[in-house]
């Protein structure tokens, strides 16, 4: 079977040994560089997963076009004062790594991806976002069940993201979960900014998600995982030992329409393919 084919049966797809332990290692070293320049005093932002809880700041929603950090959770004791080093109490760093830092757009726009891009028939789409997934050891928080085009609305929809897995990612410190074939379900809802302020989801479809049949997609570091952007998926939390790093892209389509509602907005000029 062909990896488009493939793709299009089960909403997935896993490449292991996509990305060499260097490109990894090189990777996650940047981003240690990138943490040490984060000066927070005075504006921490925090990113939960929840619905309800999901910050709708304005620091998240001009993230578009920059390298913009944001913490765990439960990376702040109740003082104020970090429980880790900065680095150790991030969530993830997004979300224009790709176009803005030369390390992640040499990995974004690498010889093989630009390849699996050809096999699957996506030389049109854009690569209109990037993050780096931290996952700590023992801090990591859970992300909920979600569709990538909830946050990537487009007409017809098109978000498609590429996974890659910086480090071993297994059911212990929370891999992917998704269910093969999962794809083929409505969009249940479109994440966007509210006039006068802030963000909201507006319900699309009321049916709730199903939790069954879903599998780990455990993989090795190097590993792609191509993600179909209607196909639910979540990850628990890292409550191990061991850190899971993922840096992700997500992509839409040239042709497709991008409302200026949605809450990721870009400089439409900057926007390029792989
Ligand atoms: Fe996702």
């Amino acid at each position: 079977m062909t990896y488009k084919k493939q793709f299009e049966t089960e909403g997935y797809l896993i490449l292991e040994n996509f990305n060499t332990e260097a490109a990894c290692d090189g990777l996650m070293k940047r981003s240690e560089e990138l943490t040490r320049s984060f000066d927070y005093t005075g504006h921490p932002s925090v990113f939960q997963t929840s619905e309800q809880a999901r910050t709708s700041d304005d620091y998240f929603l001009d993230s578009g076009d920059k390298i913009s950090f944001f913490f765990e959770k439960d990376a702040f004791e109740s003082n104020g004062k970090l429980k880790n080093d900065l680095f150790h109490s991030l969530n993830k760093i997004g979300h224009a790594l790709h176009d803005l830092d030369p390390v992640f757009n040499a990995f974004s726009r690498s010889a093989q991806l630009q390849e699996l891009a050809k096999d699957l028939e996506m030389e049109n789409h854009l690569l209109i976002q990037s993050m780096h997934i931290l996952k700590h050891a023992k801090i990591g928080g859970v992300v909920d069940i979600h569709q990538d085009a909830s946050f990537l609305y487009t007409e017809p929809e098109s978000c498609v993201g590429f996974w890659f897995a910086l480090e071993d990612a297994t059911i212990e410190n929370g891999c992917l979960w998704a269910k093969p074939g999962g794809h083929q379900t409505k969009l249940r809802s479109w994440f966007h900014r509210k006039q006068g302020g802030g963000t909201q989801f507006t319900e699309l479809d009321p049916e709730p998600f199903s939790m069954e049949g879903m599998i780990p997609l455990e993989v090795k570091k190097g590993a792609c995982i191509v993600l179909n952007g209607l196909l639910p998926h979540y990850s628990l939390p890292n409550t191990s030992g061991i850190s899971r790093q993922a840096y992700a892209i997500h992509t839409i389509s040239s042709e497709a329409y991008y409302p200026e509602i949605n809450w990721l907005q870009r400089d439409k000029t900057q926007l390029t393919g792989f």
